[in-house]
């Protein structure tokens, strides 16, 4: 399997860590019940030429251990925007984001990789697997970042292919697999660093019911099984009725369901 250094270029914005420098900061928790994430007063606003884009106007929320937190509404609303901010992605315009009490603001590019390496795991909305790498090495992405050795990481990178039914895939590429296919090692790539939070965007959107059952029951029992907090972004509103909070996004604010 290749070594970090190998990476292309494009790895520490989908696996969310450069470590291209020495860590400065102490990346514990300021306060022993900090939220998993939380946000307050979150503003965005995107410039398109001389045009300003207000996209999220003042959004607060407490994500805690172990919550289901399902996010709807319309396309176009801030849905996709909103995770990026509450994943460290993206910075807010004003607010703040705090990830296990760290507030991220305050923290340099490498510390922020750092940080959302150590404790979240993160679903894009397209899949963002890496064409050249086979479904074990893009598992194994995020652990090898980490600094694991190569051995350990194929052994959990295969462990958790099993679980999500990709058992008999390990050597596909991304072009080789169905879309359900790359979602799931998409999926398995968010789990296999066991995070605090998993941050999903849409991560059923673009997939039969069937599979879409499947992939939402595995991050379900991820949820009871380890207690691993869950933000999901959904236009499923059968899927988001099993969650225990849903919020809408509408108007650049949240409101509760
Ligand atoms: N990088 C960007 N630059 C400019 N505008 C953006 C950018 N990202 C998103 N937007 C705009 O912000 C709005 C919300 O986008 P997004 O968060 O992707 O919505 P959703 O995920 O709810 O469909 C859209 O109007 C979109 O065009
Ligand atoms: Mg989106």
């Amino acid at each position: 399997m290749n070594k970090p250094a190998d990476l292309p270029t494009n790895v520490s914005e989908v696996h969310g860590s450069t470590f291209s420098g020495a860590s400065n900061g102490d990346l514990t928790a300021d306060s022993a019940v900090a939220a998993t994430i939380e946000c307050r007063d979150l503003y965005k606003t995107f410039s398109e030429g001389s045009l300003l884009v207000e996209v999220l106007k003042g959004i607060n929320i407490s994500i805690h251990a172990g919550e289901q937190v399902a996010i709807m509404g319309s396309s176009g609303s801030g849905k996709s925007t909103l995770l990026h901010l509450l994943g460290g992605l993206d910075s807010s315009t004003s607010g703040e984001v705090y990830i296990q009490g760290k507030k991220m603001s305050a923290l340099g590019e490498t510390d922020r990789g750092q940080l959302r390496n150590q404790y979240l795991g993160f679903v894009y909305q397209f899949h963002h697997l890496l064409p050249e790498f086979t479904a074990v090495e893009n598992v194994g992405m995020p652990l090898l970042i980490r600094g694991e050795a190569p051995k350990l990481v194929i052994e959990k990178a295969k462990e958790i292919l099993n679980k999500v039914g990709l058992g008999s895939r390990f050597q596909h590429k991304p072009a080789e697999l169905s879309g359900g296919e790359r979602q799931r090692t998409a999926i398995a790539r968010a789990l296999v660093t066991d995070p605090v939070c998993v941050l999903a965007d849409e991560p059923t959107g673009n997939l039969d019911n069937k599979t879409a059952h499947v992939i939402y029951e595995l991050m379900l029992s991820l949820n009871k099984g380890q207690g691993t907090s869950i933000i999901m972004v959904t236009h499923d509103s059968e899927l988001a009725s099993h969650m225990e909070r849903i919020h809408v996004l509408e108007n650049g604010v949240l409101h509760p369901a």
